[in-house]
């Protein structure tokens, strides 16, 4: 075992493994021997590999018992991708939560790092919006919902309960997997790093995805729980209009999901939202609701966002958000753009409301 594996603590895992449990799933992870691997996977084949991400690729299996898995073989062992296993490891053995895609277990050879997990039958939501099952239609408005309800609530767990707090670093729609009655269960920790208490921010180098990137991080690389919230809005955003996070426009002009939403919205159409594959069945006191929370959670100032357990309870409706329906779009200036936010601009009313006292963005006096 190298040297980060085992100053991730290979104790700590081990009691885990003992004391592991999560009565509903019944998720307890052990140890399996590359051999056991191979052979599931099929010696990992071309035709079980389900995909490829950064660090590597995975591929579908089926243990001796019967489990169906997915595996993840870590690419080269350079001391980065050691770094990732350990992160993992070490993030994934903490985490219990229904909506959160625990450990099944990992091999790590003298030259082979696999983690392996409980293998999702309806894939990822990318698979859903833009990939292989698109056209089929399976992610009803009540689908959708539920996906971003129950998501929001893993990442609440990660942000507020686990101990010390964990930011995902990387949420985005391939990251979010669907089982086989399409509840969600958010994937990869490997790129979390896990945050001491006290610690409001950290520099650290950049990673994660464009398109889902806050700006402070994509920037700075200052790193906080709001960086994952920013993301979460972008991809509450692709998950009701079925849109990718940016678009190329003609001329090589790139528009971003909020900036397109934006321009509806303030032209008042709120139905133009929602993905057309749904054929206008959906729910649209809901949409104007997870638009409005997307909307704050996407500012470009960190501060502004909410934290994910305002996100929860917004989105849910015990917390009201204050959009004033169809009329919030803030264009003060009148030049058209409604940008007075200085991020997105429809927001400002709601920005008013959830703060619960009146914030001039434009001046910048209201933080
Ligand atoms: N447990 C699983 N069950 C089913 N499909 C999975 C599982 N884990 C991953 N996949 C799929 O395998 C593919 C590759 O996943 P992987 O996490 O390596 O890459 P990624 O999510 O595209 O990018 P990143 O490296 O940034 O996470 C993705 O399409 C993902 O949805
Ligand atoms: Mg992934």
């Amino acid at each position: 075992m190298g040297s980060c594996w085992s100053c991730c603590g290979e104790h700590k895992i081990e009691e885990e493994r003992l004391t592991g449990e999560n009565k509903k799933k019944n998720v307890g992870w052990r140890i399996f021997s590359y051999k056991e691997l191979h052979v599931a996977t099929n010696a990992f084949s071309e035709d079980n590999k389900l995909g490829e991400g950064g660090f590597g690729s995975v591929y579908w299996g089926r243990t001796s018992d019967g489990l169906q898995i997915a595996v993840k073989k870590l690419k080269a062992m350079s001391s980065k991708a050691e770094m990732e296993f350990a992160v993992e490891v070490e993030v994934l053995g903490r985490v219990r939560h229904n909506n959160l895609l625990g450990l099944r277990g990992y091999c790590a050879g003298a030259d082979q790092r696999l983690i392996v997990y409980d293998y999702m039958p309806n894939l990822s939501l990318l698979s859903h919006l833009h990939g292989q099952f698109a056209a089929d239609m399976h992610l009803t408005w009540k689908r959708r919902m539920n996906i971003i309800i129950k998501s929001a609530e893993g990442l609440m767990y990660l942000h507020h309960e686990v101990t010390p707090h964990i930011i995902h670093r990387d949420i985005k729609a391939s990251n979010v997997l669907l089982d086989s009655e399409f509840e969600p269960l958010v994937a990869d920790f490997g790129f979390a790093k896990l945050i001491p208490d006290g610690v409001s921010h950290m520099t650290t180098r950049v990673k994660g995805t464009l398109g889902y990137l806050a700006p402070e991080y994509a920037m700075w690389g200052k790193v906080s729980e709001s960086c994952d919230v920013y993301s979460f809005g972008v991809l509450m955003l692709e998950i009701v209009t079925g849109r990718k996070p940016i678009e190329k426009l003609a001329g090589g002009i790139k528009r971003t999901i909020a900036e397109w939403a934006e321009e509806l919205i303030g032209r008042g159409r709120w139905r133009e939202l929602g993905d057309p594959r749904m054929r206008g069945e959906l729910d649209e006191g809901e949409l104007r609701r997870v638009v409005g929370v997307a909307g704050l959670c996407v500012q470009s100032e960190g501060e502004r966002r909410p934290c994910m357990r305002d996100v929860v309870a917004m989105l849910k409706g015990v917390v009201g958000i204050g959009i004033d329906q169809g009329t919030s779009y803030n264009d003060d200036d009148g030049d058209g753009d409604g940008d007075e936010s200085g991020g997105f601009g429809v927001f400002g009313a709601m920005e008013e409301t959830y703060y619960g006292r009146r914030v001039d963005a434009k001046k910048g006096n209201g933080f």
